[in-house]
């Protein structure tokens, strides 16, 4: 499937037989013009007579073999209603084999250059497919025209809802894969392929972890015959060397269990488990493309959670690299062992405005929230504020859960400094929570995204159609474009 969009000059539809006004929510005719002959627009208001209004999009076959399509919308739109717009327009041509339709930009009744851009995003959006691993691939082509220069979107917000668009899709793509093809070796060699984006990427591999000690993240993979990783990625969009904001993803490329080994039923999605990562890396690939003027950098863990002669074992000891020591309950809570390095290692090495970290941490997540919002976790209200405010705005929601000095009774080891369970049971995200909290050791501004829920959708979603969902790349761009740019 291949979707083009154009943008001509040419106002007269005569290209293609599927012509696209937007009209109000009443349906009114009367400012389709002069693209249609008066019969045509009498023939559409006889029909419009016994037409379901409630629908947003009608379509009416003309006696001329033409499609007339009505797009209705209403002043007070938000963004978010303008690109599920577009999403539900891409389900109408999605219907159809190969099409040209011609988009009316004239008709835009909503007089913000950004309106067509946010449909058209929309549109991009829930038109993704994972499709590389089908034999028979569909060829079937779409392409769309936007007639007229009126309300349409300026260079640079198209060049930002691209980058948007390709962060997205590069999360999603990453996400897709299976286990076998992309583990940590082959995960760690595409990031280093961002260098083409602008992006200065370091990858340290086990040998310079271990001598780091970096200890919970190494012993994770240590069961893998793949190597471990930790890969920065940094973006230097502002000269005037201004502090970095952080963000840190899990990279758990598969995650068994360990000796503490799901049931298959639990195990089959694990290859989604690097979810947070590849949104980071997403991100930081839309800050590139987008050239922001800002400062950031992208640190995400690679592993695999793997059984074998060499694998971690429930009891083990390790040292982190904040110096504290984990005594290793349960091998299937490793996330929280790359985070906890990862997080350290971020805070010191950039000493960040503030760091943000997302994983699919913990079944418990969905167990609350489902797959309507991600848990957020902080230690900051200003920097929770921005990211309820940012969700809320592009949709990809999170709601606010505790963390509290109480819950660390639960964590407390009686053999080491901590345990990475609970073992009285309860609270689960929060404890996991509360666990990485630990790794900030200098009170940065923090905040802990849990998008177990969210990362990857069985039905699909407003502006996606089910698979891997690229879900916080447009959340923090947000967050960045708003309140640090
Ligand atoms: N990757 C899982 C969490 C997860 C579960 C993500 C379902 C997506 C969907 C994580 O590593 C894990 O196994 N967590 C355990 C923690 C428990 C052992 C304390 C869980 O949630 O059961
Ligand atoms: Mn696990
Ligand atoms: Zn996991």
């Amino acid at each position: 499937m291949s979707l083009k969009i154009n943008y001509s000059k040419k106002t007269e539809a005569n290209v293609s037989k599927n012509i696209v006004f937007f009209v109000d929510e009443k349906f009114s005719t009367n400012r389709v013009g002069k693209n249609l002959s008066s019969k045509e627009i009498y023939f559409i208001n006889d029909l419009l007579k016994s037409a379901d209004l409630k629908k947003k999009i009608l379509t009416f076959g003309m006696s001329s073999n033409k499609n007339i399509i009505l797009i209705s919308s209403k002043k007070d739109y938000k963004i978010s209603d303008i690109e599920n717009l577009g999403a539900e327009f891409y389900g109408i041509i999605n219907h159809g084999k190969n099409s040209e339709y011609d988009i009316i930009s004239e008709s835009v009744l909503i007089k913000k250059e950004t309106f067509l851009g946010h449909f058209l995003h929309g549109l991009k959006l829930k038109s993704y497919q994972f499709n590389k691993y089908k034999s028979k691939k569909e060829n079937r082509s779409f392409i769309i025209n936007v007639l007229g220069t009126k309300n349409i979107p300026s260079k640079q917000n198209q060049i930002k809802f691209k980058a948007i668009e390709e962060g997205t899709f590069y999360a999603r793509d990453l996400v897709s894969e299976p286990g076998n093809v992309l583990h940590p070796d082959e995960y760690a060699k595409r990031l280093s392929l961002l260098r083409k984006d602008g992006l200065k990427v370091n990858i340290y591999d086990e040998k310079k972890l271990k001598k780091l000690g970096m200890n919970a993240l190494v012993g994770v993979g240590q069961g893998s015959v793949r190597g471990s990783y930790l890969v920065t990625l940094e973006w230097n969009g502002d000269k005037k060397k201004s502090k970095p904001l952080a963000f840190v993803g899990k990279g758990v490329c598969f995650d068994t269990g360990g000796y503490s080994l799901k049931p298959a039923k639990f195990m089959e999605d694990m290859t989604y488990d690097m979810a947070g990562s590849a949104t980071v890396a997403g991100l930081m690939k839309n800050l590139a493309i987008r050239k922001a003027k800002i400062n950031a950098v992208g640190v995400v863990g690679l592993v695999e959670n793997m059984v074998s002669g060499n694998a971690q074992r429930p009891g083990d000891i390790v040292k982190s690299y904040s110096g504290k020591t984990i005594e290793i309950l349960n091998t299937d809570a490793e996330g929280r062992l790359v985070l906890a390095d990862a997080i350290t290692f971020t805070e010191k090495k950039y000493k960040p405005k503030f760091i943000v970290d997302l994983a699919t941490l913990t079944g418990a997540i969905i167990v609350c929230l489902g797959s309507e919002y991600a848990g957020l976790f902080s230690n900051n209200d200003k920097l929770s504020k921005e990211i309820f405010d940012a969700g809320e705005k592009v949709e990809e929601k999170v709601w606010r859960m505790p963390l509290h000095k109480n819950y660390d009774k639960l964590i407390n080891s009686k053999n080491a400094d901590m345990q990475n369970i609970n073992y009285v049971g309860g609270a689960g995200s929060t404890t996991a929570a509360q666990f990485l909290q630990r790794f900030i050791l200098n009170k940065t501004p923090w905040a802990h995204l849990d998008i177990a829920g969210m990362a990857f959708s069985k039905y699909g979603g407003a502006l996606n159609s089910g698979g891997a969902t690229g879900y916080g790349v447009r959340l923090l761009n947000q967050l960045v474009e708003e309140n640090y740019e």
